[in-house]
């Protein structure tokens, strides 16, 4: 395509795709608002856009090589039309390269830089190649009003940005930057306009949202907060920002993702079981139940920490979930290595959890420091095992639920069958029932009657 053929002043329609994790969707929403506030309109329909964003991730090299496929997929359309591609949020260093050597892409931008997502756009319209990747201390676009679909009922909020905890399979610090968490005044006004416009339910998100902390000013981050923590008593940390949206907002369901051992407190525990409006469940990333492969790995905790902390947290809140992540094949993990996150895993019974095998990410310290040295069908065969093995204990939980009564908050139709509703209970686990008179957005009570591994099914019943 010639892009000088661009028409300028044409009405210039968008369309967005988005990859990874809950944070990318979020920041989907920041975007949108960014370009629809600049004259740009959003579409859901390819052949009417003509700039075409995709919102990358590249923490496993699956998920890029995806992005990569689609790209492929959607060349096509630029020998129809002058027509605009993009590519945002987290990108490697490798696909950062491949993606400005590669004749389809007209601009990158990374996380950071969203607010400059119009001009950009606009320079790339006179055939301009751009690339603005760089990562900011202060940005937590705390006062974009993120676009949101109608008639939502849940809706995630970011109140952290990067992470400083440099995992050292992990490519988020090199790929989001460093910690900053946003202003808890803004968190509690996004939430209550959340709140009158009808939304029932918000999950706060953050890579490592314990970790989140806030002085009095913009883009502080952990180091300097440890420096000050005993003389600044008007800190907030994440249990009094909890603490201050369960007040502010009460019949607001509240939910966060993702916990990190290292990190959580005692007090966060304590203010998860103080309001009922915060939902019992955490979602609390092992990697893995070995302390060698934990140590490879920077996790900064042992295995007996976090299975103390599992111990806590059962111990506060006897009825709350948990679910995981763990990671099979990272260097040097061997038979014994893999026992004793199988013996982890039958000791805590998660509820449910995210299983992958180790994928080096270029640019991270296991990749430049340790050997990928597990063959990939053994890290094929020790993630199968652990998926089978979770399997059981999911329905392990599961079938705890037969018989017992579950208030749920109606989400939508059940993608299999348009006579029932789903929603979930207090614990994230989805709940299927027949729609009776039922609205979205209602909390209903449902006896449970049945399960699979992943969903509760039940019926209505009435309030007592
Ligand atoms: N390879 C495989 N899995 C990874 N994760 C993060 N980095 C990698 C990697 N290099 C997994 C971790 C993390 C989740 C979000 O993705 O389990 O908790
Ligand atoms: Fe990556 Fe570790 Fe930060 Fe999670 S806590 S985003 S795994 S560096």
């Amino acid at each position: 395509m010639n892009e000088k053929k661009f028409n300028v002043l044409k009405k210039n329609f968008f369309y967005i795709e988005s990859y990874g994790c809950q944070m990318n969707i979020s920041d989907n929403e920041i975007v949108i608002s960014i370009l629809l506030n600049n004259g740009f309109f959003l579409t859901e329909n390819l052949k009417i856009a003509n700039i075409i964003l995709l919102n990358s991730c590249s923490i496993r090299s699956k998920v890029e090589l995806a992005i990569k496929n689609r790209l492929q997929k959607l060349k096509y359309l630029k020998k129809e039309k002058p027509i605009l591609f993009g590519i945002l949020g987290c990108l490697s260093n490798s696909m950062k390269k491949n993606f400005l050597d590669n004749n389809l892409i007209n601009f990158t931008i990374g996380p950071d830089s969203y607010k400059k997502i119009p001009s950009i756009i606009r320079l790339s319209m006179k055939g301009e190649k751009i690339s603005h990747i760089f990562s900011s201390k202060k940005e937590t676009y705390n006062n974009i009003k993120p676009f949101r679909k109608k008639n939502k009922i849940t809706a995630f909020l970011s109140i952290t940005r990067g992470c400083d905890n440099m995992c050292t399979f992990c490519i988020v610090p090199f790929t989001r930057g460093r910690e900053i968490s946003r202003d808890p005044y803004s968190i509690i006004k996004e939430c209550e306009t959340l709140y009158k416009k009808g939304f029932k339910e918000v999950t706060l998100l953050g890579q490592n949202v314990d970790s989140y902390v806030w002085f009095g000013s913009d883009g502080l981050k952990k180091r300097i907060y440890k420096k000050i923590y005993t003389e600044n008593k008007k800190i907030i940390d994440f249990s009094k920002l909890l603490d201050l949206l369960a007040i502010e907002i009460p019949f607001m369901r509240i939910r966060f993702s993702t916990s990190n051992p290292h990190d959580m407190s005692n007090k966060v525990i304590e203010v998860i079981s103080k309001h009922s409006n915060i939902c019992k469940h955490i979602h609390l990333p092992v990697q893995s139940g070995s302390d060698k492969i934990l140590k490879l790995m920077n996790r900064k905790y042992t295995r007996k920490q976090y299975l103390s902390l599992i111990q806590k947290i059962k111990s506060i809140i006897p009825e709350c979930s948990i679910s995981h992540d763990i990671m099979t094949g990272f260097c040097n993990e061997d038979e014994k290595d893999h026992q004793e996150t199988i013996s982890l895993m039958n000791e805590v019974k998660y509820n449910y959890g995210y299983m992958f095998s180790y994928s080096p990410r270029p640019g991270t310290y296991s990749y430049n420091k340790l050997k990928d040295n597990v063959p990939e069908f053994i890290k094929k065969k020790r993630l199968q095992e652990i998926i089978d093995l979770q399997r059981d204990h999911s329905i392990f939980q599961m079938k705890k639920y037969i018989g017992k009564i579950q208030e749920v908050l109606i989400e939508g139709e059940s993608k299999k069958n348009n006579q029932y509703w789903y929603g979930k209970n207090t614990q994230n686990i989805v709940i299927v029932f027949p729609k009776k008179t039922y609205k979205i957005g209602e909390t209903v009570f449902i006896k449970i009657m049945d399960y699979t591994s992943a969903t509760l099914m039940g019926i209505g019943i009435e309030k007592k």
